[in-house]
Formats: structure tokens, sequence, C-alpha cells
């Protein structure tokens, strides 16, 4: 293992903007509102290895018994063993969650074809899967943007001021969460009659520290996505894809 460090890290990170308008229909095929296909080597196709991950994601998605959306799996031996964890956000159903996840692996297999790592989400959950242990692992990437560009902020000063207490908050209300669920959503005033709707989420393996941490990073970089956004505009328009509520959302 490259890392020496023991931990895993993930935290998600969601402003929502109230929008002006609802979200298009969804496509008829899901598809993921964000992912990467790691450059961490391919298996063949009919592979044992192949075989390994169809069979362990399937396994996730027909999980009942886990009920806080949660799932750290993995199957097969030696060098065939496939790694995976999925996180749904803490507010839906354990049946939404498990339809989530099973359209977030479909997508990733089809996206991502014959690559022994990839990471992806939609709006409700995120799926991870490779061929190391990332268990109790830190990771630090890979970072994704998914942004709105439907609702315009005026006073970004204000806004980003008000965004940056009610996340400041919520961070701490996250990190102090228990081994099943690290979470904490709210929403804040903006300026100009807007609403900022927040959801910040560790996995639940991480320790307190480590969460607050994640999520210090994760807020502390959103400002930063006020220009990409703007420069990935016309490209995020073009995709067609279901529009989110997403201002910002953040994966490390
Ligand atoms: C994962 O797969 C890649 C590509 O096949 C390989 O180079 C790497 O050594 C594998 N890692 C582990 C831990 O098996
Ligand atoms: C994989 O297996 C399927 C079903 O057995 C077969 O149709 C297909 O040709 C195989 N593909 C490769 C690349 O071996
Ligand atoms: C999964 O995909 C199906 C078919 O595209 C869709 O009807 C369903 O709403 C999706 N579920 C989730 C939770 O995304
Ligand atoms: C995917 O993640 C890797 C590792 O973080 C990063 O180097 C690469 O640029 C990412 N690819 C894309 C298309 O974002
Ligand atoms: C937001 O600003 C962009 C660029 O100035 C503009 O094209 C777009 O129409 C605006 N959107 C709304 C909802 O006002
Ligand atoms: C938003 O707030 C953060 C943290 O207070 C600050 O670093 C950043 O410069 C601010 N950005 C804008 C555009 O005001
Ligand atoms: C994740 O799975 C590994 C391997 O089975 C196990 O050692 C670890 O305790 C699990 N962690 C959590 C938080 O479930």
């Amino acid at each position: 293992m490259a890392s020496s460090r023991l931990l895993f890290s993930l935290c998600l990170l969601f402003v929502k903007v109230l929008a002006l308008a609802k979200a298009q229909q969804p496509a008829a095929q899901p598809v993921l509102l964000y992912y990467n296909c790691t450059g961490k080597g391919s298996y063949t196709t009919n592979s044992t290895y192949q075989a390994n991950l169809n069979q362990l994601l399937t396994s996730i998605y027909t999980n009942t018994e886990i009920k806080n959306g949660f799932y750290n799996f993995s199957n097969g031996q030696d060098a065939d063993t496939v790694y995976s964890i999925a996180l749904c956000r803490p507010d839906i159903s354990p049946g939404a969650c498990r339809s989530c996840i099973r359209n977030a692996s479909d997508s990733l297999l089809r996206l991502c074809p014959n690559f022994v790592e990839a990471i992806g989400g939609l709006d409700d959950c995120m799926v991870r899967y490779t061929n190391r242990s990332i268990f109790n692992l830190l990771e630090e990437g890979p970072r994704f943007w998914v942004y709105d560009d439907r609702v315009n902020v005026s006073d970004v000063v204000g806004f980003n001021q008000s965004r940056m207490t009610l996340l400041d908050r919520l961070r701490d209300e996250a990190a102090a969460g228990n081994s099943g669920y690290k979470y904490a959503m709210d929403q804040i005033a903006a300026p100009n009659f807007q609403t900022i709707y927040a959801l910040v989420q560790c996995t639940p393996d991480l320790s307190t520290s480590e969460c607050r941490d994640c999520l210090y990073t994760a807020s502390g970089v959103i400002p930063e996505c006020f220009c990409v956004c703007i420069f990935l505009r016309a490209r995020r328009k073009q995709k067609g894809e279901k529009e989110e509520e997403e201002e910002a959302k953040g994966n490390f």
C-alpha cells in the first residue's frame, strides 16, 4: 500500500441555492453527475476481476441489512480482490439509496469500461471501487465540481459570508457524529432574499478531527469554484443532462 496513513477519508459537501425552476426530466438512462475513471490500470473482459467486481456491486445494492447508507465491502482473492465503498445522502430512504447505488454502479461500469478503479455519483449517492484496499486509507482526490448556472449571485461577498457562516457551523456538527452517520444540513438566509441550503457529509469511518479537516478543506475551495464555474458554464450546458440544484459539490 502506497500510503502509510491509516485513515480513509471522504467528505461531501453540497451547497444548494434555491432554484428558480424545477429540474428538467431526467434522462432515460441514468447519467452520473460526476465521475472519474481513475488511471490505475485495466482488467480484461470476462476476467475473474470483472466477475468479482460485478458480484461486489450487486451485493451492495441488494443488501437490505445496512440502513445508514454506508457500504464498505470487498470480494475475491489475492490480485483479483475488488474493494468498494458506497455512501448515500442521509436524508433518503434505504430503498432509494440502493436504487441510486445501482444506477451509479451501472453507469460507472459503462462509462469506465475495464478500469480497475473508478469513482462517481449521482445527487443521492457515491460509489467507488478499486483493486487496492481503501478501507482506513486517507485519500485526497479526485475532486469534483458540480454547479448550477440558473441562479446568479449578485452580492458575491454577502452570499459568500452567509455560506461560510453556515458551513462553519455544519462542519462541527457533522464531525461530532457517530460511527453510523457524520452529516449535518441546514439553511441560511442570504442577501437578496435568497436562501442557501447546505448538506455536509463524511464517511462515518472518519474520526471527528479528520471529518472536520476534510470539510474545512472542502468549504475552503468553494470560492475557487466561483471562477471555475464561469469558465465551465458553456460545457455544462451542452451536456443536456439533468440539471441539478447544487451550486458546488466537493468530493475528497
Ligand atoms: C491494480 O491493478 C493494476 C493494473 O492491473 C496493477 O498495476 C496494480 O498492481 C494492482 N494493484 C494491486 C494492489 O493489486
Ligand atoms: C465474454 O463472454 C461473453 C459471454 O460468454 C462472450 O459472448 C464474449 O465474446 C466474451 N468476450 C471476450 C472479449 O472474451
Ligand atoms: C435509476 O434509473 C432509473 C432508470 O433510468 C430511474 O427511473 C430511476 O429514477 C433512477 N433512480 C435513482 C435513485 O436515480
Ligand atoms: C481523475 O482523477 C485523477 C486522480 O485524482 C486526476 O489526476 C485526473 O485528472 C482525474 N481525471 C479527470 C478527467 O478529472
Ligand atoms: C446568469 O449570468 C449569465 C452570464 O452573465 C447569463 O447568461 C444568465 O442568463 C444569467 N442567469 C440568470 C438566471 O439570470
Ligand atoms: C469568501 O469567503 C472566504 C472565507 O471567508 C474567503 O477566503 C474568500 O476570499 C471569499 N470570497 C469572496 C469572493 O468574497
Ligand atoms: C470496512 O471493511 C474492512 C474489511 O472488511 C473492515 O476491516 C473495516 O472494519 C470496515 N470498516 C467499516 C467502517 O465498516
